[in-house]
């Protein structure tokens, strides 16, 4: 069997490739139902693509993707798949958008990739074995009060009025707040140390299983936004470079 960190590097870096070429064409969108839920051309072709790549690879193993839902095979071996995240800046032009691939193994995510492939940066992750970006060692920011971080967040389309009380409430503790339009680099930022935390309510596990794995093995901090166990599958999620983990649990559990 191929390592799977080398099959998701491969391939995330090829649907990059295949990205930037749809981001110079003219684009299909629809829009799956809420206004800023869309969906182009580029996230269909991309995820054929990884599918495929995985499939030649490890034709055993189940795919749960964004745009084609779950192809089941073993139970204990599922990729989750973000053919394109930030396909509202995508759709735009605004180069904040990349490929998330995920590798699980007994409900474990022991292999992260995400390829923002405007900036040709490639982060990685091994469990147990540390992060890059571009082949260098990454690691999380020291900041170690909230009023000195630069913290951000993201909106689930249905969701704009309870996060925008708590983006109004953050903005006031936070040194300041940004809203960046990719889950998944956003979660990455924070492995590099560019935020010192990420908090959204209503993500997916395509958007977060390969980030969440690059954050912690930065020395960063994940759960679910009330400071319970981090899971995939738990909608809700908090990472942090760790010093300003408690601190951000107690603002956002704060009732508005
Ligand atoms: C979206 C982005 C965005 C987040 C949304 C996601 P998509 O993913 O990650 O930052 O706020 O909740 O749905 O639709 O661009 O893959
Ligand atoms: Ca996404
Ligand atoms: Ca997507």
């Amino acid at each position: 069997m191929r390592d799977p960190v080398d099959v998701a590097i491969e391939t995330a870096r090829e649907a990059g490739a295949l990205l930037m070429d749809y981001l110079h064409r003219p684009l299909h969108s629809t829009q799956k139902g809420r206004r800023a839920d869309l969906v182009t051309d580029a996230d269909h072709a991309s995820e054929r693509l990884i599918v495929d790549r995985l499939r030649k690879q490890f034709p055993e193993s189940t795919i749960v993707g964004e745009e084609g839902g779950i192809r089941a095979g073993l139970a204990s071996e599922r990729w989750y798949v973000d053919p394109l995240d930030g396909t509202t800046n995508f759709t735009h032009g605004y180069p904040m958008f990349c490929v998330s691939i995920a590798y699980e193994q007994d409900d474990e995510v022991c292999a992260g990739v995400v390829y923002a492939p405007f900036y040709d940066e490639l982060f990685v992750a091994r469990r147990g074995a540390g992060a890059t970006l571009n082949a260098r060692p990454l690691r999380v920011s020291g900041v170690d009060r909230l009023a000195d971080a630069l913290v951000c967040t993201g909106f689930h389309p249905a969701d704009f009025a309870r996060n925008g009380e708590y983006f109004r409430m953050m903005s006031g503790v936070a040194q300041a707040v940004r809203r960046d339009g990719s889950a998944a680099l956003d979660l990455a930022a924070v492995a590099a140390g560019r935020f010192d935390g990420f908090w959204e309510f209503d993500l997916s596990a395509w958007d977060v299983s390969a980030g969440a794995l690059i954050v912690r093995e930065s020395g960063g901090t994940v759960s679910q936004i009330d400071g319970g166990s981090f899971r995939v599958d738990g909608r809700a999620i908090l990472a942090t470079n760790g010093h300003v983990h408690d601190e951000m649990v107690g603002a956002l559990s704060t009732p508005l």
